[in-house]
């Protein structure tokens, strides 16, 4: 149960656990809702014994009832299974199955028909009378012939009732690392779950079967082939996983930015030669000097650090930079040439559709770098190289130190690369300055929450928010608009300022107000433009600026938001702090479950 609620983040539609009990049987107990409900069933009738499976689900195929919750077994019931991702040809096996005599399905979704499937095969294999070691042979066996049957993806980790201390994990696009420990072994999709029984673990690859004891484990191919597997350290520890004196993990990830942005960049600035170094991308000054074009490509928050990094590339390196939705990139033929590098950025390193993006730009023969966070990560483990974010766990489900940090990265990619293009010393010295300033002006930025505590509660009742802002500050709008979204459920949406008077304008009333993100940068008295056609239609305005910005803003904003100044390709690291701690203020005002907001999940590993 520990190890469950280390995991409710990843999903929390309904949740269950099977246990094996000395009697060999297989009791589960299982419940649409949070672990808590799962909680109460099991104190109310706990079952007994020592080895099992559990499961936090996020719904994909069937609705959120108990029937559909994790584990599924059988139809002799006496094989329990939890799964992570979609079985595509369900329906296909399904239909197999009942042709062949099985109509003991209790739940719609894809993850019965492969509890059944390995069912089958495994009874199927025991006609004859066998011993406890053959039977975990055969059941081995039928785990790799029902998976090579499968069309799609899953992590998935099963017990059967009549072989003792023994579970079968196995994995294809869907996360799981074996825990290794005295006298007792774990599998979790995640190593948070497991990071307070030890901090020796086995990443497993993609078509690895791991057969599971006590005192052992072996793992195989879905071949046959069994082979040796490096046993890494966790770098984190349960401390790192605890909320700490915060009240919600969003928070505490929030206020950790000063450090998480400094972790960010050490050890990677070269004050000497004004540049950064980048070991992890593992190219030569040649082959960096040889980028002709970059792509950078991600998801959701992930996404909005790589627009920024469009805007920081081409100004430091002047190279030709696009960002791609990785859903999107991964399915068109997007024309690159020979001399493009590819930039997966994902702070999980397991988002199905940035991996699926970065297998394609590598079979199609491009370098393809990660910006990730998790290093033990499928996209971390599969890049040609990158860049590790260090950031440390990030649980709330609203990415936002993660997201800072990849815009530390960026930066510091686009001043590799600029200095060994036109970037002058002058210029690159005046950046590492502004990078090294930043964690203790996030610290004054972070001391504003209690002005946006105010303002949250000033605005609660708005029917919508609207976010605004130019050059590098339009994708901050776009993520100002995302986390207000996903925490608050309000209506929100981000775009360039001067979009306004294209269509936005027609939402403008007064229930409605717009976040100008706007410093005191070039496009300001732009920004002061837009605002003033918001201000004539009665829209309130909450302006974020820096510097002098204020006095020039004083007329039309109705709210102001003071940030220190920095060069202005910096600025969205510290503009985005003020808008995370607005969507959690007004998040916290509604009565919203912030770290688990509805609907979603931290780390999205199916399509
Ligand atoms: C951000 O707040 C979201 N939870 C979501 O958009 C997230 O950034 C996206 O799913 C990508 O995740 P990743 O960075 O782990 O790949």
């Amino acid at each position: 149960m520990d190890g469950l609620r280390r995991l409710e983040y990843r999903g929390y539609d309904s949740a269950g656990v099977s246990i094996v009990n000395r009697h060999h049987e297989i009791e589960t107990r299982k419940c649409a809702g949070r672990i808590a409900s799962l909680a109460k069933l099991i104190t109310a009738k706990p079952p007994s014994g020592s080895f099992g499976i559990s499961h936090t689900r996020w719904a994909t195929h069937g609705k959120v009832t108990d029937e559909n919750a994790h584990p599924h077994v059988d139809a002799t019931g006496k094989l329990a299974l939890v799964h992570n991702g979609v079985i595509e040809n369900y329906q296909a096996l399904k239909e197999q199955l009942i042709q062949d005599g099985d109509d003991n399905f209790r739940s719609n979704t894809d993850t019965e028909v492969l509890a059944h499937l390995i069912g089958k095969l495994y009874v199927d294999s025991c006609a004859t009378t066998v011993d406890v070691d053959q039977k975990k042979s055969r059941l081995v066996n039928a785990v790799r012939t029902a998976l090579r049957q499968v069309i799609g993806t899953y992590g998935i980790a099963l017990v059967h009732a009549e072989i003792p201390d023994f579970i079968i994990g196995a994995r294809r696009g869907s996360p799981l690392v074996l825990g290794v420990g005295k006298e007792e072994n774990f599998l979790a999709s995640d190593v948070s779950a497991i990071v307070a029984y030890t901090r020796d673990a086995v990443y497993l690859n993609d078509f690895d079967v791991v057969a599971v004891e006590r005192g052992k484990f072996e793992i195989s191919s879905l071949a046959g082939e069994t082979g040796d597997r490096q046993v890494s350290k966790v770098e984190f520890t349960a401390e790192d996983v605890k909320k700490g004196d915060y009240e919600h993990y969003m928070l505490k990830e929030i206020f950790e930015q000063p450090n998480s942005v400094r972790d960010a960049m050490r050890g990677r600035l070269s004050l000497e030669e004004c540049t950064a170094k980048l070991g992890g991308l593992n190219m030569t000054p040649q082959q960096l000097r040889d980028v002709g074009r970059i792509v950078l490509t991600g998801c959701g928050t992930a996404l909005h650090a790589a627009m920024v990094g469009e805007y920081v590339i081409e100004q430091l390196a002047n190279i030709p930079t696009e960002v791609e939705y990785a859903s999107e990139f991964r399915h068109r033929n997007t024309p690159m040439t020979n001399d493009t590098l590819v930039f997966a950025i994902s702070q999980s390193g397991e988002t199905a559709d940035t991996l699926g993006a970065l297998r394609e730009s590598r079979r199609k023969g491009h370098r393809t770098l990660g910006i990730c966070n998790n290093v033990a990560s499928t996209i971390a483990r599969e890049s040609d190289g990158g860049v590790y974010m260090h950031a440390g766990p990030e649980i709330g489900v609203a990415a936002t130190k993660s997201f800072t940090s990849q815009l530390a990265i960026l930066t510091l990619i686009g001043l590799l690369l600029g200095r060994m293009r036109n970037l002058s010393t002058a210029e690159g010295s005046r950046i590492i300055g502004a990078l090294q300033a930043l964690p203790s002006q996030i610290e004054e930025a972070l001391n504003l929450s209690d002005q946006l505590k105010a303002i949250a509660k000033k605005y609660v009742d708005a029917s919508g928010i609207l976010f605004f802002g130019r050059q590098f500050n339009f994708p901050i709008a776009l993520e100002g608009a995302l986390k207000m979204k996903e925490i608050t459920y309000l209506f929100a949406e981000g775009h360039p300022s001067a979009e306004l008077k294209h269509g936005i304008i027609a939402l403008v009333r007064p229930d409605l107000p717009s976040v100008f993100i706007a410093p005191d940068d070039a496009v300001l008295s732009k920004n002061l433009n837009n605002m003033e056609q918001i201000k004539a239609r009665k829209g309130p305005i909450i302006a974020v600026t820096s510097g002098n910005g204020a006095k020039q803003l004083k007329e039309v904003a109705n709210e102001i938001i003071v940030l220190p100044d920095a060069p202005d390709c910096l600025m969205p690291i510290l503009s985005v702090i003020p808008l995370q701690l607005f969507a959690y203020h007004v998040a916290v005002e509604l009565g919203r479950d912030v770290d688990k907001p509805r609907n979603l999940a931290k780390s999205v590993t199916v399509e």
